[in-house]
Parts: structure tokens; C-alpha cells; sequence
């Protein structure tokens, strides 16, 4: 079902499915709560699945000109007081990974694990801190064009044709709102902070999920972080590129419901 919560004067819009131990999925940069429909409806036969849009994405509201990762995690903190949730394993998607992290920095007691896919705790470099700028001004001038390369990007190349349509839903519908949010997200992820401290000291279980092909995330990093948590695991998707779960559904759901499971049983 999808609902709205009140943050800072605004809304930030979820969706609620399934019952039981409550999973939080957060998607990644010019997406929306509607990337994980496929899996939150397979994993909502076992758990409550809340899936929310991040500031300046899908239905939820623009908060300005930079929305920092710290501010995208309190829009979620708002929804999980809301739903009074305890204990949650939180899963993010790319700059979903980046708000989960910071989520986990900010509120740990929240957490009962949480979960990275294509996504990283180091910042930026310097050149991809230039790039970002140039990722600003390239989504004012030309939207549809930006959008559209981004999305075929986030496919591993064999995958492609298969996925024409859900390519173009997803162009569509990321084009139907203002870029405003997006390059207030964009502003954000250059300046986020590293976070691999919140890897190494994290108290509870983290998984990490790369893809092979991953233009945006290099798995090759990957694998090192995953070690940095005393409970960490790392799976690599052999045919994916930065979108695991639609392009390795089956492979994905099967490495996600194991470790929440471990996260909820205490058996990692
Ligand atoms: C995403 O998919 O969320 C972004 O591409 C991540 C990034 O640009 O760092």
C-alpha cells in the first residue's frame, strides 16, 4: 500500500507490504520505490517490506539544493518512527548504499544488519567530485538524453536487449518530475563522506552484492570492505552491471533472504 509521511513540511512516500520482521529497501540515484516491485513483492510473502522514495525522487518531495545522505537518512528515520519499526536489516541501492550507510552512522541501534548493493563507503575522488559538476549541468540542459544513456549504462551489455522496455519504463518515469531533486542528489553524493569506518565498526552483520560489469561501482573494491565488518559477506553477480536484482532476480533474492535471515536468527 502505498502512504505518505510528513517530513520537514513535506512528504516523503513509501510503500508498505507483507507482514513479519520489517525490511527497509531504498533505491539508488534517478529511481524510485517502484525499481524493487518484483522483489519486495516475492520478499513481502516472509516480511514487511517498506520501500521508500528518497527525497527528490519518485513521489517524495525536493528539499532544496543539496540533499546531503545524512539529511536522505533522517527522511527514512521519519518513516521508521512513523511505523513505530524496531530492529529493522536495511538494503540500499548504490546512493541508496550511501544512505544506508549513513543511516547506520547515525542511527545503529535501529539496525539489525544492513546490506549494499552496487555500492561503496569510499567518497569520491577528485575526478568524480569534477564529473558530478559536469552530471549538474548535463541533466539541466539536455533530461531526457542524460536519462536515458544513464539507464542503458546500468545494464550489463548483454542484458540490454533484453531489457529494452524496462529501460525505457524506467527512463519515462525518471523524467516525469522536476531534475531539481536529482541534481540536489547529485550535489549530495559529491559530498559525501567516507564511510568505511562505519564498515569496520559496524555491530551487526553487512552484506555486500557487486556486479561484475558494474561501470559505476568497480566490484574490485568491493570485496576488501565486505572483510571490514567482524560479520560481513560479499557476493559477486557473474552477468550483472549495476543492477543486480532485476538483471540476477532469482540469484539476488536467494543471497537477500539468507542474510536476513541470519540478521533476524543471530546465526551469522
Ligand atoms: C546510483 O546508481 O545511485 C548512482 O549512480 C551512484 C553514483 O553515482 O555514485
Amino acid at each position: 500500500m502505498i502512504r505518505h509521511c510528513e517530513f520537514r513540511n513535506a512528504r516523503i512516500r513509501y510503500k508498505d507490504e507483507g507482514k513479519g520482521r520489517a525490511i527497509i529497501l531504498l533505491h539508488g540515484f534517478l529511481e524510485s520505490l517502484e525499481i524493487w516491485n518484483n522483489l519486495s513483492k516475492r520478499l513481502s510473502k516472509s516480511y514487511r517490506v517498506i520501500s521508500i522514495d528518497l527525497p527528490g525522487h519518485g513521489g517524495s518531495s525536493n528539499y532544496g539544493y543539496i540533499h546531503t545522505m545524512e539529511m536522505m537518512a533522517e527522511a527514512v528515520h521519519q518513516v521508521v518512527k512513523k511505523l513505530r519499526l524496531r530492529k529493522i536489516v536495511m538494503t540500499g541501492h548504490s546512493m541508496g548504499g550511501y544512505v544506508t550507510l549513513a543511516y547506520a552512522e547515525l542511527f545503529p541501534d535501529d539496525l539489525k544488519g544492513f546490506s549494499l548493493f552496487h555500492s561503496t563507503a569510499v567518497n569520491d575522488t577528485t575526478e568524480k567530485k569534477k564529473e558530478r559538476l559536469r552530471a549538474v549541468e548535463a541533466i539541466k540542459a539536455h533530461p531526457k538524453k542524460f536519462v536515458k544513456g544513464l539507464f542503458e549504462n546500468l545494464f550489463h551489455e548483454e542484458n540490454r536487449k533484453r531489457f529494452t522496455d524496462t529501460i525505457s519504463e524506467l527512463s519515462k518515469a525518471a523524467t516525469d518530475r522536476p531534475v531539481e531533486g536529482y541534481t540536489a542528489s547529485i550535489l549530495g553524493m559529491r559530498e559525501r563522506v567516507n564511510r568505511e569506518v562505519v564498515l569496520k565498526f559496524s555491530p551487526s552483520p553487512v552484506l555486500i552484492i557487486a556486479g561484475k560489469e558494474d561501470p559505476i561501482i568497480p566490484y574490485t573494491s568491493l570485496e576488501k570492505q565486505s572483510r571490514y565488518p567482524q560479520k560481513g559477506r560479499y557476493h559477486l553477480l557473474e552477468r550483472s552491471a549495476h543492477l543486480g536484482f532485476i538483471e540476477e532476480p532469482e540469484k539476488s533474492e536467494k543471497i537477500l533472504r539468507s542474510f536476513y535471515y541470519c540478521c533476524f536468527r543471530r546465526s551469522c
